[in-house]
């Protein structure tokens, strides 16, 4: 590499240095912490705890829903695990990704991910605040629901309302571990010791159900 483009270079890295921190950052936080997630997704343990409930879902109806889909990487693994047919919805609103992608960035990234599932996997996406979706499906009966969005306390509280709400027979969600205590807080004042988890992955079964 020439002189005049290391310059070049360098002068873009000035330019963008603002940007280029939270990337920085983060890029560092998840190369340093390969056990526990996969660039902001779910390790190899944790597929185990999504296969096994999606598994107990399908002796249930009703769609099941993800709260969180980041760039699709769980929807696609649920998608290739439930039953031909059922409806998975994915919430996301494009808020969050470890690469500091913008939010149109983030939305065709992950709309190009989901391709195959979309066109061929009864899969859905609603483009917007989890909020919003609960205030749009005040009916919806899921048959699992995966909850893995926001990890602050008050964020999960919210998801596990909705979902208890809709008497959801197998309720799920990633990231139930010290890293993240507003999960864990979340998910013991639910549910107490009434959940199964499989690497990071919690999964909580309504008792009449299992
Ligand atoms: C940890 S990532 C999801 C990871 C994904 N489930 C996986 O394992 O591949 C969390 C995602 O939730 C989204 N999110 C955060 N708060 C949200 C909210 N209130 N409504 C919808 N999506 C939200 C973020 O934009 C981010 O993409």
């Amino acid at each position: 590499m020439g002189v005049l483009q290391k310059l070049s270079e360098l002068n873009l890295v000035i330019k963008y240095r603002k940007q280029l921190k939270p990337v920085l950052t983060s890029y560092l936080h998840f190369f340093e912490n390969t056990e526990t997630s996969v660039w902001g997704s779910i390790t190899e343990d944790d597929e185990q705890g999504i296969k096994h409930a999606v598994v107990q879902s399908g002796k249930h109806k009703g769609p099941i829903v993800e709260i969180g889909a980041l760039f699709g990487h769980t929807t696609n693994l649920l998608a290739s695990m439930k039953r031909t047919g059922v409806i998975l919805i994915t919430v996301e609103n494009f808020t969050w990704n470890p690469f500091s992608l913008p939010p149109e960035v983030h939305r065709q990234f992950t709309m190009r991910t989901l391709r195959y599932a979309l066109k061929h996997c009864s899969t859905q996406v609603f483009d917007g605040n989890a909020a919003d979706f609960y205030l749009a499906n005040g009916t919806l009966k899921p048959s699992l629901i995966f909850i893995d969005a926001g990890h602050d306390y008050e964020s999960v509280r919210k998801d596990i309302d909705w979902a208890v709400s809709t008497g959801c027979p197998v309720i799920s969600g990633h990231d139930y571990t010290v890293a993240h205590p507003g999960v864990v807080k979340a998910v013991d004042e639910t549910f107490g010791n009434n959940i199964s988890l499989y690497g990071s992955v919690w999964i909580h079964q309504r008792r009449e159900c299992e």
